[in-house]
Formats: C-alpha cells, sequence, structure tokens
C-alpha cells in the first residue's frame, strides 16, 4: 500500500501506479561493433528479469547513443542524452565482455562520460568470453568503485564454448538461471537501499 492509496483512502493501486513505484533498472549492452553478441545476452537476461516483475527492466544500448571518444569533439547533446537515461536509472546491470582481458573501450568511454548519475546505484556483471570474461568483470570492478556504483558479489559467467552454439547463438546452460536470478536479488536489494543516499 502506498503513500497516495492512505492519502485517497484506497485500497487498491493501479497498474500504472505500481510500474511508477518500482525500480529502474538498466541492462547496459557493453559492446557496440557490428555483429556483436551483446544484444542476445541482454535480451536473456531482460526475459528472465521481466518474469520476477519487481523492477522495470529495460535495455540500454550504448550504441544508440553514438558518443565519440570523450573530449574529442563537442559532443554535449549526446552526453547529456547520456546522462539523462542514466539518471532516470536506480540500478545496472552490465552485460560485459572481453576485449584483451579487459572491457571494450566503448563501455569505458561511455563510463566516462557520466558521474553523479551513476553514484550510488548498484549494478550486477554478467560477462563473456573464453573464460567467462572473467578478467573483464574484475577490471570493470574497480572502475565501478571510483564512480560509488555498489557492485554484487553474483555473476553469472557465460562460456564462448559452452553457451554460445559454434560462438555465435546464445544457448545459455541451465545453471546460469539461477545466478542470474542470485545477481538481480542483490541488484534490486542494493537499488533500493541506495535510494536514501540519492
Ligand atoms: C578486440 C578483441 C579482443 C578480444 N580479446 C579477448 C580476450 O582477451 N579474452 C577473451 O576471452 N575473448 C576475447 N575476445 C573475444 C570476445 O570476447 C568475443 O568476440 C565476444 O563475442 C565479444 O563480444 P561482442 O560479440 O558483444 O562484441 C576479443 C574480441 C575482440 C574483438
Amino acid at each position: 500500500m502506498g503513500f497516495l492509496d492512505k492519502v485517497l483512502g484506497r485500497t487498491t493501486t493501479t497498474e500504472e501506479e505500481k510500474t511508477m513505484s518500482k525500480l529502474n533498472i538498466g541492462i547496459i549492452l557493453g559492446s557496440t561493433r557490428q555483429g556483436r553478441l551483446s544484444p542476445q545476452v541482454g535480451e536473456w537476461v531482460q526475459s528472465v528479469a521481466n518474469q520476477r516483475g519487481d523492477a522495470n527492466y529495460e535495455i540500454v544500448d550504448i550504441a544508440d547513443f553514438k558518443l565519440p571518444l570523450l573530449g574529442e569533439v563537442d559532443a554535449t547533446p549526446q552526453a547529456t542524452a547520456w546522462n539523462e537515461k542514466l539518471a532516470s536509472l536506480d540500478g545496472f546491470v552490465f552485460i560485459v565482455q572481453e576485449y584483451n582481458h579487459s572491457i571494450t573501450a566503448s563501455l569505458k568511454n561511455a563510463l566516462d562520460y557520466a558521474r553523479d548519475a551513476w553514484n550510488n546505484k548498484a549494478a550486477g556483471i554478467v560477462s563473456y568470453g573464453s573464460v567467462g570474461g572473467a578478467r573483464a568483470a574484475e577490471h570493470l570492478r574497480g572502475i565501478l568503485g571510483e564512480l560509488s556504483v555498489a557492485d554484487v558479489r553474483v555473476h553469472p559467467a557465460l562460456s564462448l564454448f559452452t553457451d554460445f552454439e559454434n560462438g555465435t547463438v546464445f544457448k545459455p546452460a541451465d545453471l546460469h538461471l539461477t545466478n542470474v536470478n542470485g545477481m538481480l536479488d542483490q541488484v534490486v536489494a542494493w537499488s533500493g537501499a541506495l535510494k536514501v543516499l540519492r
């Protein structure tokens, strides 16, 4: 029962009010190259997340924001749109792929484009690569610390060899479902808890 219900003496809430009172969690696609695998992974995470009904989950595609390399040219409109999108979110799930043992240049660039809009929010990481994208995920954790993003412990790590047919078609092993839900449990809990600081 929300504040409005009490004021209006109501015993039910509308669907619109339920959606508005939920946390907004962005599922950020970390790669932007043509032929990338990240949309398949992001859509799978979103489909698992949507079945929970505990938050509003949306895909946030860095590619849509056309961010040039930071500082190279005046990119005020792109930077503003990116910051507004991040500001509208309470928490994040990063879809992370391993490039040369780290995150992609496009994700690092997008992280650098904002500061306040990241602060005091929670994040989960879903990574992939030859060893589950583990090295990229650990690099991202270091960056998130500097941006005051609280990264949660549970970390689904997908293998390019066993979770992608022929390295291209995403077919996750069953065990990852448990991990994705465990990660989302923590992201939702921490995103809500950190609200008092925002
Ligand atoms: C420039 C580059 C470097 C890569 N380096 C690694 C690496 O160090 N470790 C690894 O496991 N995979 C590496 N890969 C393989 C990628 O993880 C794999 O291609 C993955 O699909 C990339 O994500 P994307 O399809 O969303 O772009 C690399 C791929 C590229 C393009």
